[in-house]
């Protein structure tokens, strides 16, 4: 396999001006590391940390290809409801793996697999503009909700049940159903037992923004024709090299440990992931999720006032170069940048040389756009390590199954490691309780008061 490979040179005094000192990697960084190996490894001792066990899952990963072979392959569109944890991994794949365009691609150019469409917010605009497209006798649903309780994929479960109940009838209605839940809880195993809707499990030990490598994401990849082996032995072999409870040949460690030092000791919480690649854009906004949910809370593990995390930002190369850099460059020292490169994007567009006498372009000609897009990658980290700016550069052989599993794996590693850091429970997320409870209340959830929002003052209403 070939691994994904963490250049971490940029952070570091010997090449950036107010780097890191390299003594700290083999001194207090290094037994700082340590102590959060273990105490992660610890924590996986407890069962928490299900995630580390997905690549091995083997018995789930056959009924996911069981599903995805058979029944998924009976319909055209697959319609994927979630948010948060229970979409943005399933975004990601399909985006990195079945690459841009999927659904306005002829169906001989999608080797005859099904259309994928993600849905998550409950914006009435995009979902009924969707069901206008769709053929409600070729579509599929896969509910996805660990809970069977997020109001925003419960709501727009209950309108795409009644969209396909009005044209298929309610006995065939269940028949275009496949729930993603928690295996023994929660309204959607409740009702997918009571009418024998099939059912993929997200295991009980496994949060949602952890689930990216569960059926949550695997299932929507597979339909599409994605290998989930191949991811898995991704993942598997970055679990296996973070296995190393030595800093420097641990790729996560060095990521969860470098970024809270950089955090907590050099000032720079902001902590910006840029893929130089389209089909990485999703990936990126994964990690926000995965890093923001995970770190920000207020509280340390033993009870005591925290109020930390770092500010994740997904940006995306080189669009930002021309809208974000100038603030990564001059703006407030307050910022790593993890650059995300691809060796090989396994296309190649050669720019053609059409206007030789004029020197402003025509250096361009003969080369080709993804020398340009890698030559911007490269450029944009040394012109920051040349200002002092911190930065770190994820290479990727190819956005394949196999580094896609390296990838998500990595992260979600490495912000285990941060939470020991942090001194945090990075596997919950208290700080989004009141919003939803708020919320019920406004929509009249039986046993949730109504609450008295705050009048808006007149005089500061424009
Ligand atoms: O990471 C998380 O736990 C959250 O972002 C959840 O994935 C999100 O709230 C959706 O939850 P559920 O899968 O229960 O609908």
């Amino acid at each position: 396999m070939e691994r994904i490979r963490l250049d971490f040179g940029n952070l570091l005094a010997s090449r950036l001006d107010g780097g890191i000192d390299e003594t700290l990697l083999v001194g207090v960084l290094a037994d700082r590391f340590r102590a959060a190996h273990a105490a992660v490894e610890e924590l996986r001792g407890t069962g928490v940390l299900g995630f580390y066990d997905l690549p091995y899952s083997a018995e789930t990963v056959d009924r996911v290809v069981e599903l995805a072979d058979g029944f998924g392959q009976w319909f055209q569109d697959i319609v994927v409801l979630g948010i948060g944890g229970s979409s943005l991994g399933a975004v990601s794949l399909k985006e990195a793996l079945l690459g841009p365009g999927w659904n306005d691609r002829s169906e001989e150019s999608r080797d005859h697999f099904p259309r994928l469409h993600v849905v998550d917010n409950p914006d009435p605009v995009t979902l009924s503009a969707l069901l206008d497209r769709l053929q409600p006798a070729q579509t599929m649903f896969n509910v996805v909700s660990k809970s069977g309780a997020t109001a925003e994929t419960m709501a727009q479960y209950l309108i795409a049940r009644g969209w396909i109940e009005a044209a298929v009838g309610a006995d065939k209605a269940r028949g275009h159903f496949l729930f993603t839940t928690d295996p023994s809880a929660g309204v959607l195993r409740q009702i997918g037992d009571a009418e024998d809707i099939p059912m993929l499990p997200v295991p009980e030990n496994v949060g949602g923004r952890f689930s990216v490598l569960s059926p949550v994401g695997l299932l929507p990849a597979a339909v599409c024709g994605v290998d989930p082996h191949a991811l898995l032995a991704g993942a598997a072999d970055m679990v296996e090299r973070c296995a190393t409870d030595e800093l420097t040949r641990n790729p996560a460690g060095v990521l969860g440990t470098l970024l809270h030092h950089a955090d907590t000791a050099m000032g720079q919480g902001i902590h910006v992931l840029m893929p130089y690649s389209d089909r990485l854009r999703p990936v990126a906004l994964w990690y926000q999720q995965l890093w923001a949910e995970s770190l920000g809370k207020a509280l340390t593990r033993a009870g005591e006032k925290a109020e930390t995390g770092p500010t994740p930002l997904a940006s995306i190369g080189a669009t930002d170069q021309h809208s974000l850099m100038q603030l990564f460059m001059e703006g407030p020292r307050d910022k790593v940048v993890l650059f995300v490169g691809v060796d090989d994007v396994g296309i190649s567009m050669e720019i053609p040389d059409r206007h030789p006498g004029i020197a402003s372009i025509a250096y361009l000609g003969g080369h080709t756009l993804e020398e340009l897009l890698d030559a911007e990658r490269a450029a944009s980290a040394e012109a920051l390590r040349l200002r002092g700016r911190p930065n770190a550069t994820l290479h990727l052989p190819r956005v394949d199954e196999e580094a896609l599993g390296q990838l998500f794996m990595l992260f979600q590693i490495a912000t285990v490691y941060a939470g020991a850091l942090y001194d945090v429970n990075p596997l919950d997320q208290p700080g989004v309780e009141l919003g939803k409870r708020l919320t019920y209340g406004l929509m009249g959830k039986e046993g949730v008061e109504r609450p008295e929002l705050a009048e808006a003052d007149p005089r500061w209403v424009l």
